[in-house]
């Protein structure tokens, strides 16, 4: 079945006693046992809810895993799969990563003793010459976050099969709808659902996905044990969501490459990094691996000082955190999502203080334009 499909169906029949479409939200935490040593298949919510359950299944399909475990948040699911690990082992990991698993990583792992090389992953030879007997895993972030670098999933998935590592890749920006790595050969996908899945802004959500029945069951221990499960009502948030993904990414898309063609052609813009882009560096092993370009785009302006006065003065597009929703966000990483990275390491790959990251929505793209248009005219008469 087509993944379009899929996504419209999800939810439905899955209520086979009164035939509901939309999904029913069971908010019970306790279920009652038919007799002693018997189970209806759900005891206690943290471990096993009837929404949360019908989410799980259905996402999993998408990545094409058997296995789909949601999240409070994508931190979370990060978290969850970080667990995978103990005091020794090492990770190799994108340079250009999400600043919260930076953070993640910097504290709550360096404190469990695992240590992590941040590389350039679209280089693979960078990512060989980190491997030291420890390394257990490869994170990634493809495209990255914020500056949209590519790696080549069919080189990561080589060189983690020929060391032993587990692949893992945050699959946040491309969504299932684009890029599906475990059928690349990853091991473990993670998402922030909070972001395109969602698509609305109104629900904080991770998920995670693996064809490995260990890794699901550890992970899935885990969850149980700390109590980070996806609640009932946002479960259904989140299917509510992804019904229409496929619509929105389409959108996604084609607004951000008017954007991304249009921004290229502005004087005050020195660089512009979208991968639809013919001249994105690593756009053909991108096209290799997905099959759209998604909706994020970053680019520099002339001159830092035009930073806050351009996102003073933009009015359709909203200054705050977060991508992936219908409506345009624009955000400013060395100030706010990669706030925690150094300044010195983030510029090295490009995070500077002159970048802009915008999360461009499904309005027209017209009145897109003209709102960045309109700002950078008032920045330029200033
Ligand atoms: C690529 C990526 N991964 C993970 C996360 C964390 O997800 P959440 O905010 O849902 O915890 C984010 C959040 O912005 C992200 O952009």
């Amino acid at each position: 079945m087509q993944i379009e499909t899929l996504l419209a169906q999800m939810g439905n029949r899955r209520d086979v006693k009164t035939g509901a479409v939309s999904l029913p939200i069971y908010h019970s935490t306790t279920f009652s046992h038919p007799s002693v040593g018997e189970s209806t298949g759900y005891d206690y919510s943290r471990t096993k809810n009837p929404t949360r359950f019908v989410l799980e299944e259905e996402f999993a399909k998408l990545e094409q895993a058997p296995y789909g475990m949601a999240f409070a948040s994508g931190m979370a699911a990060i978290d969850a799969v970080i667990s995978l690990f103990s005091a020794g082992d090492h990770i190799i990991t994108s340079k250009d990563l999400y600043g919260g698993t930076y953070r993640l990583f910097e504290t709550i792992g360096k404190k469990a003793g695992v240590t992590v090389s941040y590389v350039e992953t679209g280089d693979a030879d960078e990512v060989k010459a980190a491997l030291i007997p420890q390394t257990r895993a490869l994170f990634i972030e493809t495209p990255s976050n914020p500056t949209l670098r590519i790696t080549d999933l069919h080189a990561m998935v080589k060189i983690a099969k020929e060391h032993n590592l587990l692949m893992i890749v945050d699959n946040t920006f491309m969504t299932p709808y684009c890029q599906q790595p475990l059928a690349l050969g990853a091991d473990i996908v993670v998402h922030s659902a909070t972001k395109y899945l969602g698509g609305h802004n109104d629900v904080l959500a991770g998920l995670v996905a693996t064809r490995d029945e260990a890794i699901a069951k550890e992970i899935l221990t885990y969850q149980n044990t700390i109590g980070s499960a996806l609640g009932p009502q946002d479960a259904w948030l989140l299917v509510r969501g992804m019904k229409t993904l496929a619509l929105r990414m389409a959108r996604h898309e084609e607004n951000a490459l008017l954007l991304a063609q249009w921004l290229e052609q502005q004087e005050d813009v020195t660089k512009v990094y979208y991968p639809g882009l013919p001249n994105h560096p690593m756009a053909e092993v991108h096209r290799r691996q997905a099959s759209g370009f998604g909706g994020m785009i970053a680019f520099e302006v002339r001159d830092e000082a035009m930073v806050v006065p351009l996102l003073n003065n933009v009015s359709l597009f909203t200054y705050a955190e977060s991508l992936g929703s219908v409506e345009s966000l624009i955000t400013y990483p060395a100030g706010q999502t990669h706030a925690d990275i150094p300044k010195a390491i983030r510029e090295s790959y490009g995070v500077t203080d002159g970048l802009l990251r915008v999360s461009v929505g499904i309005e027209h793209a017209d009145d897109l334009i003209a709102d960045l248009a309109q700002a950078f005219a008032l920045v330029r008469r200033l």
